[in-house]
């Protein structure tokens, strides 16, 4: 998985992207803004924001700040930002969430929605989410992991070899993750279908 994969994989689903994407995951985004206990005034960043399809769900009172890599996802979630009058959206930006350009603890909360098995280097992502983050803030993931069942770890195992066309990792390991990120979580919740995708607050790392 590299930038341009990634840039070309989300050219091709951006048009499609609501329609494949938008309802399987939806019960995972509001789970997570939920878990976020949003306070007035608090200044969140969304990495990978996408199509925007979870900045409806943050309350009014906060300011979300979106970023994605592709242009083309990013010009999907500026129309819904205008069309839905979306005050609690300061910006939409296209930027690279493991090199961002903001300064250090500049959020409250930072959130990945299915993010940290597209991206290049997850550990390098992390690292970014924390240093903007605030120190005594929080971080959100939400992601699928590699199953623990056997016969749906076989079936992740033979699709891993396609995650560039598909642009996302099937065989990510949360163990894995966990250890090479050091991420610590406080609270894990099974979301979405079969409750296939795992929902991780995380306690900021920096
Ligand atoms: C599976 S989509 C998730 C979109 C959205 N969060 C949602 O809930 O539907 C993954 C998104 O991550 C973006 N992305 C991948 N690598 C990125 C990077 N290095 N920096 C910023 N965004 C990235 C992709 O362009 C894509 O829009």
């Amino acid at each position: 998985m590299n930038i341009d994969a990634i840039k070309t994989a989300y050219r091709r689903y951006a048009r499609i992207y609501d329609v494949v994407f938008g309802p399987i995951f939806h019960p995972g985004r509001k789970t997570i803004i939920n878990a976020m206990e949003c306070r007035p005034g608090d200044n969140i960043l969304e990495v990978g924001v996408g199509t925007g399809l979870s900045l409806p769900l943050y309350p009014e009172d906060v300011k979300v700040t979106g970023i994605d890599i592709s242009a083309e996802m990013l010009e999907k979630a500026r129309q819904r930002v205008e069309l839905e009058e979306l005050n609690q959206v300061e910006a939409v930006l296209e930027m690279d969430a493991e090199a961002m350009r903001f300064s250090d603890n500049s959020f409250d909360k930072v959130v990945a929605m299915y993010v940290v098995s597209v991206v290049p280097d997850p550990v390098q992502l992390v690292r970014e989410m924390s240093r903007v983050c605030k120190p005594e803030g929080d971080i959100f993931i939400a992601n699928h992991f590699r199953s623990r069942n056997p016969l749906l770890k076989s079936a992740e195992n033979l699709l891993a070899p396609l995650s560039k066309l598909a642009g996302f990792r099937p065989d990510f390991d949360l163990d894995d993750f966990l250890q090479k990120t050091g991420l610590e979580v406080v609270e894990m919740r099974s979301v979405n279908l079969f409750g296939y995708w795992k929902v991780l607050r995380c306690k900021n790392v920096s």
